[in-house]
């Protein structure tokens, strides 16, 4: 529990020094350990335990709890000296405004909405945070002297679970959302403006597109999130500055081959779909650890050259994550079996590389084992590279954050690339982005 308070106060005094550079004059001596540590832990806890179900954490776009949650955070925007609204998505948003309304915002962020049996620091962490920090400009007063106006939006739909469609509500507000969205149903046919009526946010197709925010009313995005993931504990650093965010595309693939009864069809005469997809998986395993071994620099039509090998061999992970077979019985040899793969890396050309050496591998295994193999791209996201200015007052912000709380120097703030997609890439499309991660344990 210790480490938590360390942490999220070293985060949350990083915002608020980044905030302050960028807008006014620094924080200087006081680390307020009330606001950016004991209170904002109390509220991390008490938005954990905002749920719809008994016993775990689910907080899905516009359920009961996340208007709940919603309403929450616009009671801690207030209390930090926020004007708050929720605009026609169910995004929430606080915002200080300075003297001269005119200059361009600095937007701070994350989602409220969570995954089913979520941990509690996913996205809460982010908002909260920026809260904190915003709370800590307006007790000392610097909230007047602000050079910019500092927006938290905490977004309604990151997480996709009800409607099967990420980033809801930043890629509205980065003008990226198509107006059909609306029509989109959930599992009980419930479509995403039935949502929004029934809790009465009237919302056309012309009130979505007016979501978007002008570029040139915007400074800036930066969003802390947790890792998810191993690499800070492993290097025994708190918190890293993010470079970017990993690429990403999403492949379904099929592979069809002769259903047959397990007990009378001989081994030499199968075409097993099963094990062509088992072939096909551990040679995706081989290609991603080793790029290096499959793609040349130089390919036959130049579509990698030696910096993307290099990026593309630090970055690349592979995932296959949801099989399914047919008829799926112990005495049966399947007919079909179908099978996604999850391939992110920072390189969007390596990406196409290995995409373009995955299927020459299928139609070789495929053929060797008579089946037929289909691959459907079924979602390509590109890579998004963090904002070199930003991320430099996050990291010196950073760096002095730690000096001051610990004493000690611990050299350089690490530079990580982030494999999750997070809001930041759909305000990648509005404006530059800057992101923190910290680790959580
Ligand atoms: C702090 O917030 C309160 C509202 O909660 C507001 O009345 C006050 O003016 C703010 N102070 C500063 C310095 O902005
Ligand atoms: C949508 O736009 C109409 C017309 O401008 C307005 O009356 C209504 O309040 C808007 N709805 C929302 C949710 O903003
Ligand atoms: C307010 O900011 C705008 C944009 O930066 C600038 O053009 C204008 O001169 C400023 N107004 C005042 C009164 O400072």
């Amino acid at each position: 529990m210790a480490s938590h308070y360390t942490i999220i106060l070293i985060f949350s005094v990083s915002i608020a020094a980044t905030a302050s550079t960028l807008l006014s004059d620094g924080l200087k001596n006081d680390l307020f350990p009330e606001i950016l540590r004991d209170v904002a832990v109390a509220r991390l806890y008490e938005l954990g335990k905002v749920s719809d179900a008994d016993g775990y954490l689910e907080r899905t776009f516009l359920s009961p709890a996340s208007i709940r949650a919603g309403n929450l955070i616009r009671t801690w925007m207030e209390d930090a000296g926020l004007t708050t609204w929720m605009d026609g998505l169910g995004n929430v948003h606080g915002r200080i405004q300075p003297p001269n309304a005119s200059k361009k915002a600095l937007l701070l962020g994350s989602h409220l909405d969570t995954v089913v049996d979520a941990g509690m620091f996913d996205g809460a962490l982010g908002i909260i945070s920026a809260i904190s920090a915003l709370k800590v400009l307006n007790v000392t007063g610097r909230s007047r002297n602000l050079k910019h106006p500092v927006e938290v939006i905490a977004f309604c739909d990151e997480e996709g679970v009800r409607f099967q469609s990420t980033f809801l509500g930043s890629a509205a507000i980065a003008g990226v959302l198509p107006v059909s969205t609306l029509q989109i149903p959930d599992k009980s046919g419930l479509t995403v403006q039935n949502v929004l009526r029934e809790n009465l946010i009237d919302t056309t197709e012309e009130n979505l597109s007016q979501l978007k925010y002008d570029a040139d009313s915007v400074l800036g995005y930066v969003e802390v999130h947790i890792e998810q993931g191993p690499v800070l504990e492993s290097v025994g650093l708190p918190l890293a500055v993010v470079k970017g965010i990993a690429g990403q595309t999403r492949i379904k693939l099929t592979v069809r081959g002769s259903q047959g009864h397990a007990g009378t069809v001989p081994m030499s005469m199968r075409q097993d779909p099963m094990v062509a997809a088992a072939e096909l998986i551990v040679s995706l395993e081989s290609l991603c650890k080793r790029p290096q071994d499959y793609i040349s620099s130089n390919g036959p039509d130049g579509q990698c050259n030696a910096f993307s090998i290099k990026s593309l061999s630090g970055s690349l992970v592979c995932t296959v994550g949801e099989i399914s077979t047919w008829p799926s019985a112990s005495n049966v040899i399947p007919g079909q079996v179908t099978f996604t793969i999850d391939i992110r890396t920072i390189d969007d050309i390596g990406r196409e590389a290995i995409i373009y050496e995955l299927s020459n591998q299928m139609d070789t295994i495929c053929d060797r084992r008579s089946v037929s193999c289909i691959m459907e791209r079924k979602h390509d996201a590109n890579a998004v590279s963090c904002d070199a200015g930003l991320n430099s007052q996050l990291k010196s912000a950073a760096y002095a954050a730690i000096k001051r709380m610990t004493g000690e120097d611990i050299g350089d703030v690490p530079v990580l690339m982030s494999g999750a997609g997070h809001d930041a890439m759909a305000m990648s499309h509005l404006t530059k982005v800057g992101s923190l991660i910290r680790l959580l344990s």
